[in-house]
């Protein structure tokens, strides 16, 4: 088990390369099981669960292989239809292996994920969808267990708008016969990219990423070569790390068009994030501004920078409010972020920030992904040493980020406990 080891107080100064989305790989592996053969996709990231979701594609039988920044997943020979408990646990997307197995092969068994680290994660939707297209769903043994014969088009209103539900419902739909009609369906970028991928797989999929999606199924799909977008999550986490350090950063290859939330709220909180030939660059302001954040579905501001924001609103000069609306228990970060200094209460799911001069560095224990990274950003500016422990969580979504830290100046590195 691996540990970070912060000495804070570095400016950020540089330029660092975003790496490619994990919330758009994922859901484009799972689709490539829709169509027999070799379908390449470029620009994946090297995280933690990509490998996982790799070895998920390789216990249903297909040949997955890496080569640099290209993944190649040939599923020809997928034959065995089933997603076990042991690789399911440790990454709820496996789930996205549900809509494309009962599209291309009438059956499928996968174990239910269960909660995570911030609370219960219900695939009910998912389920729900699935039999609307005409599957026979059941649960046993802590598997679900679906069958069908050729799945049908449907009308499916969505009452959440779920980005995992979304993205199974335009996967089993490229494969139904007939028309499927998605309303308030979930409209992050990955999904528009995702229906992108469908598309020249060869289903018809329109208004993908607009809340509402039509798909004309195909009786088959072909093998296709995708590039993944950039990853904004990743992308924001960086614009928190300058500006908490009063950096100055170019984000290479980060999107605009895919954090308009995020870069409204830092303008708000005072710093200066502008456009440059492609690239975000990004400027930390000498004091912040308090914010209130509501999270919200996309185009809201994204519940995966809440802990990130919370560790920059812990240096804003007052009092800011955070409402978590997508997963109100996810606030883990919480306790830990107190230990490095962070003054916060928690009322439910709302958190109230009261910005402090300076925070101290400590051991921390990171306890889920964007938890953990909003522990590094606080280590950043923190006095003196901070070590976070249990750092597998963060390298399930975060490619090198020592490396690309200490490429801007950090003083961080990774020590093998
Ligand atoms: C995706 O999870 C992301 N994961 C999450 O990112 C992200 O936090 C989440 O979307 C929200 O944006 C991936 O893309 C792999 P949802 P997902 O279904 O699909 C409720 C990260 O840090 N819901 O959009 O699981 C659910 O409880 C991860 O990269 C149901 O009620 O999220 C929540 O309140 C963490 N029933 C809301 O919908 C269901 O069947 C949105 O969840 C499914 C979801």
């Amino acid at each position: 088990m691996d540990k970070i080891v912060v000495a804070g107080g570095k400016r950020l100064a540089g330029a660092v390369d975003i790496s490619g989305a994990k919330n758009a790989a994922l859901p484009m592996m799972a689709a490539t099981i829709l169509a027999s053969g070799e379908s390449t996709l470029l620009n994946v990231p090297h995280l933690k669960d990509v490998s996982t979701f790799s070895d998920v594609l390789r216990v249903l039988g297909a040949r997955v292989k890496r080569e640099g920044n290209s993944l190649i997943i040939d599923t020809s020979s997928i034959e065995h239809l089933e997603a076990p408990y042991e690789l399911v646990r440790t990454m709820r997307a496996s789930i996205y292996v549900l809509g494309p197995l009962l599209a291309r092969f009438g059956q499928a068994r996968v174990s239910l994920p269960g909660g995570c680290a911030w609370g219960p994660r219900p695939v009910n939707l998912h389920l729900k969808i699935l039999e609307e297209m005409g599957a026979h769903v059941e649960i046993q043994h802590g598997y679900i267990m679906a069958r069908a014969g050729k799945l049908q088009g449907a009308l499916i209103d969505f009452d959440v708008s779920s980005v995992g539900a979304t993205a199974n419902a335009m996967m089993a739909a490229s494969l139904a016969s007939g028309n499927t009609l998605l309303r308030n369906a979930a409209r992050e970028p990955e999904i528009e990219a995702l229906g992108q991928m469908l598309s020249s797989m060869g289903a018809s999929v329109s208004g993908a990423g607009s809340g509402t999606v039509e798909i004309q199924g195909a009786k088959t799909l072909r093998a296709v070569r995708e590039r993944i977008i950039p990853d904004r999550i990743e992308a924001g986490t960086y614009m928190v790390a300058t500006a908490m350090t009063g950096g100055k950063v170019t984000l290479r290859r980060a999107r605009a068009d895919h954090l308009g939330a995020v870069i409204d709220k830092m303008a708000e909180a005072g710093v200066t994030i502008r456009q440059e030939a492609g690239n975000l660059v990004v400027e930390g302001p000498t004091s912040l501004v308090p914010v209130n954040v509501t999270t919200s579905p996309y185009p809201g501001f994204p519940t995966d920078m809440q802990a990130q924001f919370m560790a920059l609103l812990s240096l804003a000069q007052g009092t800011s409010v955070i409402t978590e609306t997508i997963f109100p228990d996810r606030f883990t970060h919480v306790p830990e972020l107190r230990r490095l200094g962070v003054k916060v209460t928690l009322d439910a799911n709302v958190a109230k920030i009261t910005g402090v001069k300076r925070l101290s560095g400590a051991p921390v224990m990171a306890s889920d992904l964007r938890a953990s990274a909003a522990l590094v950003l606080a280590a950043l500016v923190a006095q003196g040493e901070t070590e976070i422990l249990r750092v597998y969580h963060i390298d399930r979504g975060y490619e090198r980020i020592e490396e690309k830290l200490r490429g801007l100046g950090a003083e961080i590195q990774r020590v093998r406990v």
